[in-house]
């Protein structure tokens, strides 16, 4: 492990993306920023990056020999890694939501955003960017998935650079599984995690909304949802579990 540690950057993704770019990051490279100007969360969202709240961090990963079909394992395990830091810090459950928010009570704990690099038909890096939300008191903004923090589920406080080591920790066991031909066991820690797994949830899809029991997610991320006896495969972000915060509702 090779720890960067910075003050302020806009994004620790697009840090570590582009000292990988240019030949001087090493895959085990781990950038901790104690805030962001411009964090970036999926589909285009910003991510709230104050000092002093969150854990901000992105992972340089290099696997060799990689096919691009792949890469979903390597998904599925950074998720797993993450899940499973965040239950060494609880006694409650957690959980994964499809494809890979961690969640504690329903409430979203941890994202991860993560970026690869393709050349032809492989994976040449993968910068994992993580997000924590640490010594968050309370979330007054309108999220799509509630949100939680470590602090309001234990009453701690978190110093992110101890957190950053011990999280690394966790995805980098979880990556050397996969790495060392482990999926199919990386496939069981997901699916043991998997939020709603075999329940009848509420999915959004477009503008429209239905009920669904979520059985499984295959090895090409997509979702198999059960919806009136027949079983749809269903890909992210396009179908979204809905969870909207009940506080913002009219
Ligand atoms: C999500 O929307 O759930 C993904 C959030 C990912 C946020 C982390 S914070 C560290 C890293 N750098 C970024 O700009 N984003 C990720």
């Amino acid at each position: 492990m090779n720890l960067i540690l910075l003050t302020s950057v806009d994004s620790t993704n697009n840090y570590l993306q582009e000292l990988s770019e240019k030949g001087l990051a090493e895959e085990g490279t781990i950038v901790l920023s104690l805030e962001q100007s411009k964090g970036k969360g999926q589909r285009g969202s910003d991510w709230e990056s104050k000092p002093g709240f969150g854990l901000y961090v992105s992972i340089l990963l290099k696997p060799k020999d990689w096919t691009v079909e792949k890469q979903y394992i390597l998904n599925k395990a950074v998720a797993v890694g993450v899940a499973w830091y965040i239950d060494s810090k609880t006694d409650k459950d957690v959980r994964i939501k499809w494809p890979n928010d961690i969640l504690i009570a329903e409430k979203k704990v941890a994202g991860i955003l993560i970026e690869n690099v393709i050349r032809g038909e492989m994976v040449s890096s993968v910068v994992a960017g993580i997000g924590v939300n640490l010594n968050q008191n309370d979330f007054t903004r309108e999220f799509e998935t509630p949100a939680t923090s470590l602090k309001i589920i234990t009453g701690k406080n978190f110093d992110p650079e101890t957190e950053a080591v011990e999280l690394f920790r966790e995805v980098w066991k979880a990556y050397c599984q996969i790495i060392a031909g482990e999926s199919e066991t990386m496939e069981e820690h997901y699916s043991h995690y998997l939020f709603k797994r075999g329940e009848r949830a509420l999915f959004i899809k477009g503008e429209g909304l239905f009920y669904g029991v979520l059985k499984s997610v295959d090895a090409s991320g997509a979702a198999l949802i059960e919806e009136n006896g027949r079983t749809i495969r269903a890909t992210h972000p396009g179908t979204r579990f809905y969870l909207r915060d009940k506080r913002f509702r009219n």
